[in-house]
């Protein structure tokens, strides 16, 4: 069947279909369209090839879904390629003729070593390890009737000056290094572009990773004591809600449990372009949102007023940024595994640096909107219930089923 599709691609997307070698390293700074590229590239030899086993894969599962997977089942049914037939949802594959395409994570070892394959897309390729990546190279013997060879692809911006990419991978003459920036990827807003390109001004270090897409020297992170978890703790004394609004920039809605563990934090709603009236309705399908507190962004009264009118428990935060980060450094981060921009700006939250690099006390402000969402919430809620929170006194009376009265002061109902 001749396939005749109309892509609207970038530089990266015909270097990555250009090159010749085994392993195809796609290094860049932020949007700079490695992931949307190269899910482009396998959508295309998806339909095209004949016998490929492809497998798209990123470290953990529900990131997965909710990245590379999501992005190529979009392209399927945007290029009008799509058949609901072809999709085992269960499985997670998908079939076009005699090819197929896996999705899965390095926590499901056995399907990844059950095949060999012709295509391994590795996303975010820095969050998994050398050993890792060895073991699916050594999967990549399936045989081609097109005589060409078997490719894997990484995609990753440069965080990690002294990890196994840039030590094994880049410096491999077997790899073709693709290196991009936001200037490659004429997709973005002007928003965005200055967002980056402010940064010169404001950070080097970030300028360099995710401006120009090159490594740079770490200064420290401000929060370290995190984790990835499986789920939420189950028992905990209380649970809350923050949001940071945004249009332009990601609307955060972050859920918060506190423990005698620490803080759990989930990625509830992470996007651009959602009104406020977008979230609501995202929020009116969320189980126990509307008993919980929900603290957001005090410079936006209208829109909390507007959340509150449609029922929520929405209250203005705390936004004492210095003092809420302290209090937060204290106490042990646990975040969901389908949490991938929780992750993402923690990793990269930092203190901003003065002219001769020295650490201020104030965050960068850059990929901080989940960051800003959860520290309301945890910071309000903490100032309020003390520490009883975290099990060290009497924990604080549930607050489930009891009804919604007009709001006198900020935490009545609570
Ligand atoms: N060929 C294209 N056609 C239309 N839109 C595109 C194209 N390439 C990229 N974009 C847009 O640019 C955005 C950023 O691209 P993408 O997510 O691929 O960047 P990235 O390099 O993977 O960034 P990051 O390093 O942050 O993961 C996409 O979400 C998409 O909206
Ligand atoms: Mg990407």
């Amino acid at each position: 069947m001749a396939i005749d599709l109309d892509l609207k691609v970038t530089r990266v997307f015909e270097s990555n279909m250009l090159s010749t070698k085994p392993v195809v390293a796609n290094k860049g700074g932020a949007r700079s369209s490695k992931s949307y590229s190269l899910a482009q590239l396998f959508v295309l030899q998806l339909v095209t090839g004949t016998n490929f086993k492809m497998l798209i894969t990123r470290k953990h599962l529900p990131s997965l879904r909710m990245t590379a997977m999501k992005t190529v089942i979009d392209l399927l049914q945007e290029y009008g390629l799509y058949e609901k037939k072809n999709h085992n949802m269960t499985d997670r594959t998908y079939r076009h003729g005699s090819n197929v395409l896996v999705f899965t994570s390095i926590d499901d070892p056995e399907k990844m070593k059950s095949a060999e394959w012709t295509h391994v897309w590795m996303e975010e390729a820095n969050e998994f390890t050398y050993e890792d990546f060895m073991s699916l190279k050594l999967r990549m013997s399936a045989k081609r009737v097109d005589g060409q060879q078997n490719r894997m692809y990484l995609s990753y911006n440069p965080t990690d000056m002294y990890g196994w990419i840039p030590e094994k991978i880049e410096t491999d003459e077997n790899v073709d290094v693709i290196h991009s920036t936001y200037k490659d990827n004429g997709f973005l807003t002007p928003e965005y572009v200055k967002t980056l390109t402010d940064l010169e001004e404001r950070d080097p270090e970030y300028y360099a990773v995710y401006t120009l897409g090159v490594y740079a020297k770490r200064t420290s992170t401000i929060y370290t004591r995190w984790s990835v978890v499986p789920t939420l703790m189950s028992e905990y004394t209380a649970e809350v809600f923050g949001v940071d609004f945004g249009f332009n920039n990601p609307m955060s809605l972050t859920r918060v449990r506190f423990s005698a563990r620490g803080i759990a934090l989930k990625q509830e709603v992470y996007q651009s372009g959602l009104t406020t009236g977008d979230l609501i309705q995202i929020m009116r399908e969320i189980p126990d949102l509307k008993k919980q507190p929900v603290y957001c962004d005090s410079a936006e009264p209208d829109r909390i007023e507007e959340l509150f009118r449609a029922g929520f428990n929405a209250f203005p935060a705390d936004k004492d940024v210095e003092n809420g980060i302290d209090y937060i450094k204290r106490r042990d981060i646990f975040i969901t595994e389908d949490s991938p921009d929780i992750i993402k700006e923690i990793k990269a939250y930092k203190w901003q640096v003065d002219r001769a690099g020295n650490p201020t006390d104030k965050p960068l402000k850059f990929m901080d909107h989940a960051m800003d969402s959860m520290r309301y919430a945890v910071y309000t809620h903490g100032q309020k219930y003390g520490l009883r929170l975290f099990g060290e006194k009497k924990p604080s009376a549930p607050t489930a089923g009891r009804k919604r009265r007009e709001r006198t002061s900020e935490f009545d109902n609570y």
